[in-house]
């Protein structure tokens, strides 16, 4: 039988806090597939996290298929805005939760992955993280510094985490991003330059596809996920209704669970897709290939 065997590989995936998001879906996919996973999660979220799997909080989520429970190898502290110490500004680095993690950048993750596990130590990395702190504004009404934070934490961070990782990986090893339709196509209240920043994470895949697949053997995707009401996507505050729309205008009806992403980034993670790179995969319930709304035509 041809099945997703990650059997004996390691997986980082970063940008978990919580079992609401694609994040969370995909470890627990590949951790099914037989991978072991750690986690990179965000400082400003780290203790929540860390309370929810201490106190069983999220233990339905983490049940895996033969009853034992989802397990991270490690829970790493990571804010990807920051790409080395150096750069992080004072009172980032002495705020409270910050200054108790340490080193908490990208070189930081870096330095902890070969300190823990030595080199050459993972097969996939997994970047499922982004933020815009003026989502909610329009393009027009959107600042220079909003918009390149959103541009930094979202498009560039996977630039930073490719160019400090990918050493670290075995040859035939994946990276994988998520992506969101409004990078190519016009999405009303997908603003604050987070659009943008969608637009550039998929440019740089074709391109981190190419440079990092002749320099280190490896693979580079992005998911174009359909809507879904997660920590981060409840901050752009119609999402229950964009949940509605695409369900109402998909070739496939329903929802889009955060599992069916889970069980592609397994998929994509493994040899079985040896042969598919610098390519954005659209896990829409083909959303994306719709040319009209269907919902309030007659007859259909
Ligand atoms: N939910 C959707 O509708 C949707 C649709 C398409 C694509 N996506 C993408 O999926 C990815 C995961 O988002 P999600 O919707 O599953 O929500 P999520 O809340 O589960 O994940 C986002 C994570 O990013 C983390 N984060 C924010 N800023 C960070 C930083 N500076 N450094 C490190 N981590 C940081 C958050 O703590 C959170 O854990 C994102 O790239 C998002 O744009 C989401």
């Amino acid at each position: 039988m041809l099945s997703i065997d990650l059997t004996g590989k390691r997986a980082l995936v970063a940008g978990v806090a919580d079992d609401a998001g694609f994040g969370f879906a995909i470890a627990k996919a590949m951790a099914e597939a037989g991978a072991t996973v750690c986690v990179g999660t965000w400082p400003p979220a780290l203790n929540i996290f860390l309370n929810l799997l201490e106190r069983g909080k999220i233990d339905e989520a983490r049940r895996m298929p033969d009853g034992s429970l989802l397990t991270f190898e490690r829970v790493y502290p990571l804010d990807a805005a920051y790409d080395a110490l150096a750069d992080v500004p004072e009172e980032i680095r002495t705020n409270k939760r910050y200054k108790e993690v340490g080193d908490f950048t990208v070189e930081g993750l870096r330095q902890r992955l070969l300190a823990d596990f030595g080199d050459p130590c993972l097969d996939i990395v997994v970047h499922s993280l982004a933020n815009g702190p003026e989502v909610k504004r329009p393009l027009l009404e959107t600042s220079r510094g909003g918009y390149l934070t959103a541009v930094s934490v979202s498009a560039y961070s996977l630039v930073s985490i490719v160019s400090r990782l990918a050493p670290l990986m075995h040859p035939g090893g994946a990276v994988l991003s998520l992506t969101y339709m409004a990078g190519e196509r016009v999405v009303p209240g997908y603003g604050g330059g987070m659009s943008s920043a969608k637009a550039a994470l998929e440019s740089d895949t074709r391109t981190l596809a190419y440079e990092a697949g002749r320099k280190y053997a490896i693979r580079v995707n992005t998911i174009s996920a359909g809507p879904l009401a997660s920590r981060a996507a409840s901050a752009i505050g119609n999402i229950e209704r964009m949940v509605d729309y695409y369900a109402a205008n998909s070739p496939i009806p329903e929802p889009l669970s955060a599992r069916e992403v889970g069980t592609v980034g397994a998929f994509l993670g493994s040899r079985l897709a040896s042969g598919i790179t610098g390519t954005t995969i659209y896990v829409d319930k083909g959303y994306h290939s719709m040319g009209m709304a269907v919902s309030g035509v007659e007859g259909l």
